[in-house]
């Protein structure tokens, strides 16, 4: 039998993705796991400090632990912004140094931070006198022509002078120029030996690792190895999957999930929702890849993406595509 992990003081984590991991999708994906790290969308300072902070950043209290992620590159607006998410309740504040799109390139922030890691440092050293929390930093291997030996050591070293508590590693450089956001997160060739390495040379740093990490089983093989396991695009696909961090951070059996007090308690919440003048959709869109391999996810699926789009969709329509769904043909979905 597989010798059980010690997953004692490591971090399941479901990754910060812009217009995805809204609260929405973080009350929904709460349901599914207790111990999951939820992250935010990143969030620019700059709208942390002017623009609508309810909407950018209110949450549910269920949401614990639950962390802002800010892109940013001016050390005083990072660490207001900082300070505004700490008296939000925010557990940490985390930098994003990964994020390769242009919007972001010409605020010379994202990924193109992990040219200048002295900077870096100056960001997080001035996020930390903001607030009293867990400052951490989500980054890349490196970028373009960058030897990833140099570029994620020399990040690595800048970050924990500056007093970083944590570095997640995206396991992967980032191309600045020539590949979309997208292309960025699949084409560059994934590393995890690269950070392990990392671990190895810092025993006693949190470091964490990201990418392409698509089960249970293999955050599992890489909790062997490092500190922190973050999923995010199958988190999201299959939302499924988090139903079963609980067990793997706790020991124990996986327990099937209760899916009819799922769907009730969402059905709930999206209600509370459009009492505020929200949609349906806002919450039923994370939700589509609920059912995953089950008979009846495709009428499911297409009532979520037609009937729940309407503008005075209840949540009597996420409870009718939940009826097309078999629960019985669950085991065929294992
Ligand atoms: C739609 C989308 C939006 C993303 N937005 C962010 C973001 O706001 N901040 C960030 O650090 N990474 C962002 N990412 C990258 C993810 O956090 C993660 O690093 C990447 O998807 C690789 O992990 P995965 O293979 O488990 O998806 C985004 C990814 C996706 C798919």
């Amino acid at each position: 039998m597989r010798k059980r992990p010690d997953t004692k003081g490591k971090t399941f984590a479901v990754a910060p993705m812009i217009d995805w991991t809204d609260r929405h999708c973080r009350f929904f994906h709460r349901q599914l796991s207790k111990r999951a790290v939820l992250y935010t969308e990143m969030i620019v300072a700059d709208a942390a400090i002017h623009g609508d902070r309810q909407r950018l950043l209110g949450f549910d209290e269920c949401e614990h632990p639950v962390v802002l992620q800010l892109g940013g590159s001016d050390p005083a607006k990072l660490a207001q912004a900082a300070a505004i998410g700490a008296d939000y309740g925010y557990d940490e504040i985390n930098l994003n140094v990964g994020c390769p799109s242009d919007r972001v390139q010409s605020g010379t922030f994202g990924a193109c931070l992990m040219k200048m890691p002295e900077h870096v440092g100056a960001l997080v050293a001035a996020m930390k006198t903001g607030v009293d929390l867990p400052v951490t930093v989500k980054c890349r291997i490196g970028v373009d022509d960058q030897d990833p030996e140099e570029a994620l050591d020399g990040l690595a070293e800048a970050v924990w002078k500056a007093g970083a508590d944590a570095l997640w590693v995206h396991a992967r450089k980032a191309w600045l120029q020539g590949l979309s956001p997208k292309e960025n997160r699949d084409i560059p060739p994934l590393d995890y030996d690269r950070v392990y390495r990392l671990k190895q040379k810092n025993p006693d740093r949190f470091i964490g690792i990201n990418g392409g990490i698509s089960t249970i089983s293999e955050a599992r093989d890489h909790m062997e190895q490092v500190d922190g396991v973050m999923l995010g695009r199958a988190a999201y696909q299959t939302p499924a999957l988090l139903g079963d961090v609980d067990a793997l951070m706790e020991g124990g059996e996986p327990r099937s999930i209760d899916y009819d007090g799922l769907i009730g308690t969402m059905a709930d919440y999206a209600g509370r929702h459009i009492a505020e003048g929200g949609r349906l959709s806002h919450v039923t869109r994370h939700m589509v890849g609920l059912f995953h391999g089950f008979a009846g996810a495709r009428r499911y699926r297409q009532i979520l993406s037609s009937d729940a789009t309407r503008k005075d969709a209840g949540p009597e329509v996420l409870l009718a595509a939940f009826a097309e769904v078999d629960l019985a043909s669950s085991l065929d979905a294992a």
